[in-house]
């Protein structure tokens, strides 16, 4: 499959007659069958590139797409409000799921929101009279661009040196994705941490998070409001001792690596590479991973934590069961 590129009008686009649709090859379009090719010109109309700069910002309610097709960024409203996100999501599948939210915090009320590289470089969501709704941040003095790459990590990239500026997988929301890190540094003290939404229709900041404290021994937790939620138990070197079942999951696999200079992390392989596969920390603190399924078109959950009341942290007591 080829994606069209076309500056400016679709007709101009269509005078070039080079179209390429799933399953055809390259070929001249006779003027008559165009328009038979028109719906084709609309799919792909959103789906042409994976990279927004300061003179190609999107608008509500385009969207770009990784160039492998398995992410898009774009808007979105969860269920329930009208209210508008920036987000990214699985590109592919029939259920749309949000993996990463920008402005969670600050909602835009109407579609008449915009994605794009501001004067100082930085990717920003702006709402209709042009107020910054939310920012990457950091302080840049060079020409950027953001691109959504195929792992679905959203980065921001200083146009000469090539480098990475801002990163979104290092501000994960609810969901933790193959390919990104949750990591810990017991030098510095930072953690990246996954934060529940609010509720299914709020993607605001809600009261649960999880990451990893690295000493005494690296160990999983969430936490409510800071305080300990549920725990793993230590890393043993294969398996956090406190969730057993980790060992036999058939699906995936979470991992901690210890970098040995004070940097603790996991990260999320499937066992299956075809299958997608995520961890999410749902608003009311369950921990959920998730499987697609293709047969059912839907998630299906294979594991969760806690399970039960008993395995929330101090709920039935030191020696509760
Ligand atoms: C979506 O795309 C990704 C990357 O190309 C692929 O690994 C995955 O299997 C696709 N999923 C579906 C449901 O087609
Ligand atoms: C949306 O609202 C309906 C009706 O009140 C409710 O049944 C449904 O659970 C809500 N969906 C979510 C995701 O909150």
């Amino acid at each position: 499959m080829k994606v069209v590129y076309f500056r400016g009008s679709r007709i101009e686009a269509a005078m070039e007659l080079i179209i390429c649709c799933k399953g055809a090859t390259m070929r001249f379009l006779p003027l008559h069958i165009l328009f038979f090719s028109c719906f084709c010109l609309l799919k792909f109309s959103t789906a042409r590139r994976d990279t927004i700069t300061h003179a190609q910002p999107i608008a509500d309610p385009e969207s770009i797409i990784s160039s492998n097709g398995a992410f898009e960024l774009g808007f979105f409203s969860p269920a329930n409000t009208t209210n508008r996100f920036v987000g990214t999501w699985y590109s592919n599948i029939s259920v749309k799921t949000v993996v990463w939210v920008a402005n969670r915090n600050r909602p835009l009320i109407d579609s008449s929101g915009t994605i794009s590289i501001s004067e100082d470089g930085n990717l920003v969501v702006l709402n209709g009279q042009k107020e910054i709704m939310w920012s990457s941040n950091p302080s840049i003095s060079a020409a950027t661009s953001a691109q959504l790459l195929d792992s679905g990590n959203l980065v921001l990239q200083d146009g000469s040196s090539g480098k990475t500026i801002w990163e979104s997988f290092r501000y994960p929301s609810d969901s933790f994705i193959e390919k990104m890190k949750i990591s810990s540094d017991a030098n510095t003290g930072e953690k990246i941490l996954l934060r529940s939404w609010k509720s299914p229709s709020d993607p605001s900041i809600g009261s649960f998070s999880y990451g990893i404290n690295p000493l005494p021994l690296p160990e999983v937790f969430v936490w409510k409001d800071g305080s300990t939620y549920w725990r793993t138990g230590p890393w043993n070197g294969q398996i956090f001792i406190g969730v057993p079942e980790m060992a036999s999951l058939y699906i995936s696999r979470l991992n901690l690596v210890n970098d040995k200079e004070g940097t603790v992390y996991t990260t999320l392989t499937s066992a299956d590479e075809s299958s997608l596969l995520y961890l999410m920390l749902n608003y009311n603190g369950t921990l959920m991973e998730k499987h697609w399924s293709e047969e059912e078109q839907e998630w299906e959950v294979t594991w969760l934590a806690p399970a039960t009341d008993c395995e929330v942290y101090g709920k039935c007591g030191p020696f509760g069961i």
